[in-house]
Order: structure tokens, then sequence, then C-alpha cells
């Protein structure tokens, strides 16, 4: 497996393996589907890293948004970086590929001096949470946020 910045002619296949990944959760909003599926307008502010097979089958994708202003980001704290929309295709759970997508955008957010890496986390997201935990992050009740009716999303922190 590879982890590397996505390819133009992978976004339509990432929004869907995006889209799949977050659906095993949940139903999700007709808006957020939408939001869950450009992969192009997150590559354009941010940087969208893909774990792919040997054969370059993409198997997972995570958003990392770097400090600073950022359509993408849902946060105001000016040294943290951020992640968003980590998902793994549902048959290729359990084999560390959401670690490896996350322990690489802390890579790269370390290296621009990002001093935090913040996210947020539905409720029911409970692998997630695990992961994000077994990574060091902690929950973080002041970034909790209700983006709409019905949307509890749980805030979470590490230090870089
Ligand atoms: C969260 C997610 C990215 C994790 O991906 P992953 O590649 O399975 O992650 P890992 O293998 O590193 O570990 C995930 C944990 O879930 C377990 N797990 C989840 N699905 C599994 C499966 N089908 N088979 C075996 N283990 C599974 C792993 O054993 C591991 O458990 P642990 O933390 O207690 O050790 C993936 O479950 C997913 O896409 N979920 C839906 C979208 C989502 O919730 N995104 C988070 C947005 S904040």
């Amino acid at each position: 497996m590879e982890i590397r910045p996505a390819r133009p002619d992978e976004f339509a296949a990432l929004g869907q393996l995006t889209l799949e990944a977050y659906r095993t959760v949940g139903p999700q909003s007709a808006a957020y589907e939408a939001e869950l599926v450009d992969v192009a307008h997150r590559a354009e502010h941010a940087t969208v890293l893909v774990a792919a097979d040997d054969d370059g089958t993409p198997l997972g994708c995570v958003t990392l948004v770097l400090p600073g202003p950022n359509v993408l980001s849902e946060h105001r704290e000016p040294e943290a970086a951020s992640i968003r929309m980590l998902g793994v295709a549902p048959g290729a759970r359990g084999r560390g590929i959401g670690e490896a997508l996350t322990l690489a955008a802390m890579e790269e957010a370390r290296a621009v001096g990002a001093t935090a890496m913040v996210l947020h986390s539905a409720t029911d997201m409970a692998a997630a949470h695990r992961l994000y935990r077994r990574l060091g992050f902690v929950r973080d009740e002041a970034l909790d946020w209700v983006p709409e009716p019905d949307v509890e999303l749980l805030g979470f922190r590490l230090a870089l």
C-alpha cells in the first residue's frame, strides 16, 4: 500500500469511496452527500491523500486542511491543521489503512509547522473514535459543534 496525493483522474472514484464509507455509519443528508463526493473541491483547497493498493486501487482517503483561512476549515485556530472526510472502503477495513492515512496527514501537518491537529467526528463513528484515541487524540468539548439540527459533532484534538 502507498499513501500519496490523489490524482485528478481518481477524484470521482474517491468521492464514491468516501460516500460509501460514510453510508456504513448511517444515512447522510443529501447536502452532505454532495459534499462527500466532491473531491475536486477538496483538492482545490487542501491535500487529499489516498491510500492505494499495490495495483493502484484506492482503498481510502482523507483530506488534510493546513493552518490558515480555508473554505474547508471548521475551526478558528491559526496554527492548527485539521483532517476531514476520512473514509476507508468497507472491504478494506481493519488493516490499518485509516490509521496510516491519519498518521500521514499528521506528518505533513507537522512538516509545515502546525502545532495541533483538530477534527470533528459524528457521535456514531465509533471505529473512528477508537482510531483517533489510539493515535493520541483527546476529546475537546470546546470544539463540539452542531452544524444543523440532529447533527452533533464531537471535537478531537492532538498536539503535534
Ligand atoms: C474509521 C475508518 C476510517 C477506520 O478505517 P480502518 O482502515 O478500518 O482503520 P484501522 O484499521 O486503522 O482501525 C479501525 C478500527 O476499527 C476496527 N474495524 C473496523 N471495521 C472493521 C472490519 N470490517 N474488520 C475488522 N476490524 C474493523 C479495527 O479493528 C480497528 O479497531 P481498534 O481501533 O479497536 O483496533 C473506517 O471505519 C471508516 O471509513 N468509517 C466510516 C467513515 C468514518 O467514520 N470516518 C471518520 C470521519 S471523522
